[in-house]
């Protein structure tokens, strides 16, 4: 059986204080414990979260992180760093970081090697514009997503590979891909899987879905056969409505 999985990704929000705060209310919170919990606090505080979080059964993911192992590149963190600290997974490919810091599809093919040969899990985000859904080309676009970056990996490192559907139109906008749309877009992200990999390889990831996800709108989404959780933006940012959906399963 597929996981089920559901991550907060907190962006650039939170100081530390209110960090460790906010994952004291959660452990206050009755989550569901058959599903998997993330929280994705920004660097600085990833290391207050892992002590935090210790013993709680919710687990730190960074936002980002470089492809090198080390060197001179000014602001940077690398995998080894992470993983010193306690992290033990990795958000990468999100929209905001394809859009605002000019991450492309090879770049992240790179990113995603690293993280996986350093012993990291990757949550990986893809999805399409609104232009791309309008022009009914958006298909098209999350299969160059993933081949260009996920497709050279062998089968066993799919074991590693968490994905996030996204639709780009659907990040912050309150605006949510209809159940159906994300039902359809995640069956046929299956069926990429199986035919580059096999029905063993796609029946076993988990393709969470991201985009305005709300207590109001979780269950009906998380109850489409392909969609496995979600990953959550401004609704992960309060203790009860992250939990309300944790518990929309
Ligand atoms: P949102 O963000 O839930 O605020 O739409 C989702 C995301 O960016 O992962």
């Amino acid at each position: 059986m597929r996981k089920q999985i559901v991550s907060g990704n907190w962006k650039m929000n939170k100081t530390e204080s209110e960090t460790t705060q906010l994952i004291e209310e959660l452990k206050q919170q009755d989550l569901k414990s058959s599903v998997k919990v993330f929280v994705a606090p920004t660097f600085v505080n990833l290391s207050a979260a892992v002590k935090a979080t210790k013993d709680s059964g919710i687990h730190v993911a960074a936002q980002n992180m470089h492809q090198s192992a080390s060197g001179a590149f000014t602001g940077e963190i690398s995998s080894s760093m992470l993983l010193d600290i306690g992290v033990r997974h990795v958000i990468l490919g999100h929209s905001e970081r394809r859009a605002y810091f000019g991450e492309t599809d090879e770049l992240l093919k790179e990113k995603v090697q690293a993280a996986l040969q350093a012993g990291l899990h990757v949550i990986f985000c893809f999805g399409e514009e609104l232009e791309e859904r309008k022009s009914e080309t958006h298909f098209d676009v999350v299969k160059k997503q993933l081949s260009t970056a996920l497709f050279d990996l062998d089968a066993t490192q799919w074991q590693q590979i968490v994905l996030a559907y996204e639709p780009v139109w659907a990040i912050g906008t309150g605006e949510t891909a209809s159940p159906e749309q994300a039902q359809e877009m995640h069956a046929f992200i299956r069926s990429l899987i199986r035919e580059n990999y096999d029905s063993t390889c796609a029946d076993a990831v988990s393709i969470l879905y991201g985009g305005s996800v709300k207590p109001a709108n979780a269950t009906e989404i998380f109850s489409q056969a392909d969609v496995d959780g979600g990953l959550i933006g401004g609704a992960s940012l309060q203790a009860e409505d992250f939990a309300a959906i944790v518990n929309g399963f």
